[in-house]
């Protein structure tokens, strides 16, 4: 079977899941594995199963990622799985829930055999630290508690699971 694992990542939560798929499918499969600009360069047609990876941005899936889905064509060969990192600690979980249904409500319009989406917490950018927290009008405590939370994803937890959700994908697009 021909698989790709092509995501987008910014700051390499995403990157973590689309490489412990890649390893964890690695003993029965090889798989192209591609991210960011390179998104734009593939075509998925010459595959049979595309793991396609995403950070939730601003309570959907992140732009680069969008734009590869869109110009997809209706009803292509190529099978459809996702994952999905996001810091729903910090932000809500309708956010990566948003994510999930923008997946499945695009593979239903193209018509694209769709194995559902892996989704886990990830490591939230300093940089955005001081921003989240002013609107959350929280105390530092919780705060601290919210940030050491993301900071243990993605952890071996994730990893497992994120394995795991590949293989059944596989074992699926196999039969
Ligand atoms: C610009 C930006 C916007 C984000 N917006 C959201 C959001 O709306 N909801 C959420 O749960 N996480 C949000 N996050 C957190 C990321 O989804 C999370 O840190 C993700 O794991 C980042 O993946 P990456 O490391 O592969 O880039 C945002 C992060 C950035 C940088």
């Amino acid at each position: 079977m021909r698989i790709l694992i092509a995501y987008y990542t910014q700051t390499g939560n995403t990157e973590q899941i689309a490489r412990t798929i890649h390893k964890g499918i690695s003993d029965a499969h090889t798989a192209t594995i591609l991210k960011n600009d390179a998104l734009d360069t593939i075509s998925f047609g010459n595959f049979d199963l595309v793991f396609i990876g995403s950070p939730c941005h601003a309570g959907t899936i992140s732009e680069p990622v969008r734009r590869v889905l869109t110009s997809l064509p209706d009803k292509p060969y190529f099978q459809l799985a996702g994952f999905i990192t996001h810091a729903s600690a910090a932000y809500s979980k309708s956010d990566y829930e948003q994510c999930m249904i923008y997946l499945d409500s695009l593979c239903k319009k193209k018509r694209i055999t769709y194995h559902g989406c892996f989704e886990c917490q990830g490591k939230l950018a300093p940089q955005l630290h001081d921003f989240i927290k002013k609107s959350k009008k929280i105390s530092d405590d919780e705060w601290n508690r919210m940030v050491a939370e993301m900071n243990e994803h993605p952890g071996a937890d994730d990893e497992r699971n994120a394995m795991n959700f590949a293989r059944d994908v596989i074992a699926r697009t196999d039969t």
